[in-house]
C-alpha cells in the first residue's frame, strides 16, 4: 500500500551516492588522505576501578616512528563545564586523560600518536600502565532496585495517574511478570574514526557521525573554543545507531593534532568500540495489568530498571512507552538507574522502545491468553483516543489500520489461539504479534537552496546521511518543493559550516530537515521572476524553521507499527527459526519507498536478533565483556533471517509540510516481542528473558 503522491517523494529512487559507494568512490572518514598525516592509537585500562599510578613513556618514544604519547601528566586541558546541542552536559568519559581515575574496564588512559597506524598500533601494545585497583562492581540484576533511584533522562522517570492498587484490587485478571533484557551493542560496519588539524587557525575534524555541528559545538564546549572555529565534515557514514557523536577519538586526535601541530588520525578498532562506543544498558523490568473480563484494561503499570556509569546519566526509558501506547484508569510508569562501574550506556536504536516494548507487549499477549481473547482484539478495545496520559490529541495515530492491514496480509484469521499444538515434522510452529511505537519530532533546522544559472539547483543542508538514503530523500524532497525533476537538484550535507540543523537521530532527522528544505525552497520559488536570467552566482534562499517548528501544536506525536512473526521451534535442540516477519507502519508520508523499506527491515531484523541471539555478557571478576567484537557478539546472520516484509498505511502528519513523521526507529520497536509471543504460541512456555537461546528453551 503506497502513499497517494505527486512527482518525486513517494517513488523509489536509488542511493545518489550509491554507485560511488558500491565502486569505493565514496570515502568514510578513515580514508580520506592528508599531507603530513600522523596516527593516534588508543590505549585502555586493563582494570575496571582505579587510579593510574605511572604511564612508563620512555621505552615507547624510543620505538619507531613513534611522535608522542599523552596522558593524563601532558594532555591539554579540557572542560566539561557546559551543554551541547542536545541539551545535556557531556559524558565526562570524553574529557581525556585529564586526570588519573579509571572508571571502567576499556576506559581510555593514553594515545600513542606515530608516523604510521602499524607504528601507533605496536606501542601502544607495548606501553606499560601500572595501577592502583580498587574494588569494582558490575553486576547488574534486578536485586538492584533496592539502590537505584529514579533517573529523568530524555523522558521524565516516573509518571502517574490514577489510582494503581484500587485498580488491581478491581481487575478481573491480574498479569504481574517480569522480563529481562541484556546489555546490547550498536557496533555500526564503519568503526569510529576522525583526523584533526588547524588549519587557517581553524580546527578542522574529518568524522564519521550523526550530525557535524552536534560534534563540532562539544568539541569547542571541551576545548573552550569559539564555535565559528571549529569546522566538523561528516560526508559518508557506515552506521550510527545512536553511538556516532562525540567519542574518545575525536577528542584524542584533536590533542594530538593541538600538541604536534600536524594532522592526526584516531580510528577505534572493533574491540574498543565496545568499550567507547555506548550500548544499551540491560534492563530488569516489571510490567502489572489489570483488566476487566472483556479486557479493558483498568492498569498499566511498567517499571524498569536500568544501569549508568559511575562517571554519566544515561537513562534507557524502558517504562516510558505504555505512556501513549494504550487506554487505563491507573497508569504508573517509572525508569530507575543503578550506578555501576561500567562505560557508559547511551542512545541506540529506539532507545527505551526497543526493550521496554518487548515487556509491555509480551504481557498484553500474556493477558489476551488469559483472558482468552484474541491479542489484536485486545489491542483493539485498549486503543485510547487521546494520549492516555497526557490527555493530548494524536498528530495521527493509525496503528489499528496497522493491525488490520498486517492481520490480512499474515493470515491471522487462521489462526489457531491454542499454543503447542501445531507441527512440521520436528519443528513446533507459532505466530505472533506485537505493537510498536516511537515519538516523532521536528527540530529546528536551517537550509539554503540555490537556482544555479545552468538551471539545476544545490540544496545545502547539514544533515547527517548515517547509510538511512537521507541525502537522496532530501534530493526527492527539494525536487517537489522547487517542482523540478531530481536529476536538477544537488544536495550537499554532513558539514558543520552548511548552519545549524539537527542530528541524524530520534527519528527527527528526514522530518526536521525536509521541513527547512522545504521551507528555503518556497521562499527561493517566490523571489524567481520566471524568465529572468540567473546571475553567475546564482540565487540563495535560506530557511530557519526554529519558529515554525516551535509553533507546532502540542500534540501526542508518535510512528505505529503492528510486528508479525511465525516461528518454528526445535523441542530437541532448543533451535529458534524464525521463518517470516510482517511489519505495517503508519510512520507518516513515506518519502523513499524503497530506501524506507530498508530502513524498516533492518529495524526488523535487528528486533529478530535481539529476541534470539543478541547478548553482551559481562565478567563480574575483571569487569570486562566477553567476547567483545562481533566474533564473540552474536548477531542475526543472513543464514538467520527469513523473507521480511515492511509496509505501511496512509498515514501523512497533518501538521508536516511534507507529511512526514519518521522511520528511523520505529522498525525495530516489538519486533522481538513478536517473535517471543510467537515462541510461546509454538510452545505454550514464555520467555521473559531475552534473548531466547537455545538453553533457555529446552
Ligand atoms: Mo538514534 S538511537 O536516535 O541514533
Amino acid at each position: 500500500m503506497t502513499t497517494a503522491t505527486r512527482g518525486a517523494v513517494g517513488t523509489a529512487h536509488t542511493r545518489v551516492e550509491g554507485r560511488d559507494k558500491v565502486t569505493g568512490a565514496a570515502r568514510y572518514a578513515g580514508e580520506i588522505p592528508f599531507a603530513d598525516l600522523a596516527h593516534g592509537w588508543l590505549v585502555l585500562s586493563t582494570v575496571a576501578r582505579g587510579r593510574v599510578r605511572s604511564v612508563d613513556t620512555e621505552a615507547v618514544l624510543a620505538m619507531p616512528g613513534v611522535l608522542t604519547v599523552l596522558h593524563h601528566h601532558n594532555a591539554p586541558r579540557v572542560t566539561t563545564d557546559y551543554v551541547g546541542l542536545l541539551g545535556v552536559p557531556p559524558d565526562p568519559t570524553v574529557a581525556l586523560f585529564q586526570d588519573d581515575r579509571v572508571a571502567h574496564m576499556g576506559w581510555p588512559v593514553a594515545l600513542v600518536v606515530a608516523e604510521t597506524s602499524e607504528q601507533a598500533r605496536e606501542a601502544a601494545e607495548a606501553l606499560v600502565v601500572h595501577y592502583d585497583r580498587e574494588p569494582h562492581d558490575v553486576a547488574f540484576s534486578a536485586e538492584r532496585d533496592a539502590e537505584a533511584y529514579p533517573a529523568d533522562g530524555h523522558m521524565p522517570a516516573v509518571v502517574e495517574k490514577g489510582d494503581l492498587e484500587a485498580g488491581l484490587a478491581a481487575s478481573a485478571v491480574v498479569v504481574d511478570e517480569r522480563y529481562t533484557t541484556p546489555e546490547e551493542h550498536h557496533n555500526p560496519m564503519e568503526p569510529h574514526a576522525a583526523t584533526a588539524r588547524w588549519e587557517g587557525g581553524r580546527l578542522e575534524v574529518v568524522d564519521s557521525n550523526q550530525g557535524t555541528n552536534w560534534v563540532a559545538g562539544e568539541l569547542a564546549g571541551l576545548f573552550s573554543l569559539d564555535p565559528a572555529s571549529v569546522r566538523v565534515r561528516s560526508e559518508h557514514v557506515g552506521g550510527g545507531f545512536g553511538s556516532k557523536g562525540v567519542r574518545a577519538h575525536q577528542v584524542a586526535a584533536v590533542m594530538a593534532a593541538t600538541v604536534l601541530q600536524r594532522p592526526v588520525r584516531v580510528v577505534m578498532t572493533r574491540r574498543q568500540m565496545f568499550s567507547l562506543a555506548g550500548y544499551r544498558s540491560p534492563t530488569a523490568q516489571r510490567v502489572r495489568l489489570g483488566a476487566d473480563p472483556d479486557g479493558r484494561l483498568r492498569v498499566l503499570e511498567h517499571r524498569s530498571l536500568n544501569l549508568t556509569s559511575a562517571v554519566y546519566e544515561f537513562v534507557e526509558p524502558s517504562a516510558a512507552a505504555g505512556r501513549s501506547m494504550y487506554a487505563a484508569d491507573a497508569h504508573h510508569t517509572a525508569s530507575r538507574v543503578v550506578r555501576l562501574d561500567v562505560p557508559s550506556p547511551t542512545w541506540m536504536r529506539a532507545p527505551g522502545e526497543a526493550p521496554g516494548s518487548f515487556a509491555l507487549e509480551s504481557a498484553l499477549d500474556e493477558l489476551a491468553e488469559r483472558l482468552g481473547i484474541d491479542p489484536i482484539e485486545l489491542r483493539v478495545r485498549n486503543e485510547p483516543s487521546v494520549g492516555p496520559v497526557s490527555g493530548l490529541p494524536f498528530g495521527s495515530r493509525n496503528l489499528i489500520a496497522c493491525f488490520r492491514e498486517g492481520a490480512r496480509r499474515f493470515g491471522w484469521a487462521e489462526r489457531d489461539p491454542r499454543p503447542g499444538v501445531r507441527r512440521d515434522g520436528r519443528w513446533l510452529l507459532g505466530t505472533g504479534t506485537a505493537a510498536g511505537s516511537f515519538p516523532t519530532t521536528a527540530m529546528p533546522s536551517t537550509a539554503a537552496v540555490t537556482a544555479e544559472a545552468d538551471g539545476t539547483f544545490t540544496v545545502r543542508i547539514n544533515a547527517a546521511d548515517i547509510g538511512t538514503g537521507a541525502r537522496t530523500a532530501l534530493t526527492l524532497v527539494a525536487a517537489d518543493a522547487l517542482e523540478v525533476s531530481t536529476d536538477r537538484v544537488r544536495v550537499h550535507i554532513g558539514d558543520s559550516d552548511l548552519g545549524p540543523a539537527i542530528i541524524a537521530g530520534g527519528s527527527m532527522g528526514t522530518r526536521s530537515w525536509s521541513w527547512a528544505v522545504t521551507a528555503a525552497a518556497d521562499e527561493l520559488r517566490r523571489s524567481l521572476v520566471p524568465g529572468a536570467d540567473i546571475p553567475p552566482e546564482g540565487i540563495t534562499a535560506r530557511s530557519n524553521t526554529a519558529e515554525a517548528v516551535g509553533a507546532l501544536a502540542q500534540k501526542e506525536r508518535h510512528a505505529f507499527g503492528a510486528q508479525f512473526a511465525e516461528v518454528a521451534v526445535d523441542p530437541a535442540t532448543g533451535e529458534v527459526r524464525v521463518r517470516r516477519m510482517l511489519g505495517v507502519f503508519a510512520a507518516g508520508r513515506i518519502v523513499n519507498p524503497l530506501t524506507a523499506r530498508n530502513q524498516l527491515v533492518g529495524g526488523m531484523i535487528w528486533g529478530l536478533s535481539m529476541a534470539l541471539h543478541e547478548e553482551a555478557v559481562r565478567d563480574r571478576s575483571t569487569g570486562g565483556l566477553y567476547g567483545a567484537d562481533l566474533a564473540g557478539y552474536h548477531v542475526a546472520a543472513h543464514a538467520d533471517v527469513p523473507p521480511i516484509e515492511a509496509d505501511w498505511v496512509d498515514d501523512p502528519d497533518p501538521d508536516d509540510p511534507v507529511g512526514i513523521k519518521g522511520i528511523g526507529e520505529v522498525g525495530i520497536v516489538g519486533a522481538a516481542a513478536a517473535v517471543a509471543n510467537a515462541v510461546w504460541h509454538a510452545t505454550g512456555v514464555r520467555h521473559r528473558s531475552l534473548p531466547i537461546r537455545p538453553d533457555r528453551v529446552l
